[in-house]
């Protein structure tokens, strides 16, 4: 399977061993985590880097991890990227992590629309969700307008800064997806 495409500015790959600096700084940085977890250690990080190293297909119960980078710099900016949660019925969820320098640049809208039509057209998925946490909004903003819709609250869903929290789930549907080919 070929996992490498392209949007109007981005480009995307598989992520590789020479790809661990982008991961391990994404994932123990606190303005990236802000709304996902508390930072991980570094040693924490690298060794869940070397577990998204294994080969993917849609029965892999981990996530399949694309970096993106930019078509005009080259500059990795970040990884997304999404996990099957119901085989049977081609559920999966996504998501992304950019480095703070290329946030508000357009980058998440275009990614989440391009890695959705690539989940739906090349992967074969009928559904795919997100919880973001509720004060995250640039993650709600980006599903919304990719299309996302809001269908229902899952109760203390993630546990974050001692308590839990509600979490919006975002939805999308195949057939109301309106920039499949
Ligand atoms: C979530 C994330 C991927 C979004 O990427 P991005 O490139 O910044 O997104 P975009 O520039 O395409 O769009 C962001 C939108 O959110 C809006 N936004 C950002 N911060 C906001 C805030 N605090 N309040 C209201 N709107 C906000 C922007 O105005 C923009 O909407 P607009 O185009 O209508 O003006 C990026 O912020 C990120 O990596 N965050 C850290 C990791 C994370 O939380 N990932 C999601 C986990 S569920």
């Amino acid at each position: 399977m070929n996992f490498n495409f392209s949007s109007l500015h981005l480009n995307f790959r598989p992520i590789t061993l020479s790809d661990k600096q982008l991961y391990v700084g994404l994932y123990t940085n606190p303005k990236v985590m802000q709304f996902i977890a508390k930072p991980l250690s570094d040693d924490y990080a690298e060794k869940l880097f070397e577990a998204q190293l294994k080969p993917w297909n849609i029965s892999s119960k981990h996530f399949l991890n694309l970096v993106i980078s930019e078509k005009e710099s080259g500059q990795a900016i970040g990884v997304c990227g999404l996990i099957t949660r119901n085989h049977l019925s081609k559920q999966a969820e996504v998501g992304m992590v950019f480095l703070p320098v290329f946030h508000g640049k357009g980058y998440g809208t275009e990614a989440l629309t391009r890695l959705s039509q690539f989940a739906f057209e090349e992967l074969g998925y009928n559904k795919l969700w997100g919880p973001p946490f509720l004060e995250n909004k640039a993650s709600i903003r980006i599903m919304e307008k990719s299309g996302y819709i809001r269908e229902a609250t899952l109760r203390q869903n993630q546990f974050l800064n001692g308590k839990y929290h509600d979490t919006p789930l975002y939805t999308l549907l195949k057939e109301e997806c309106t920039y499949l080919d």
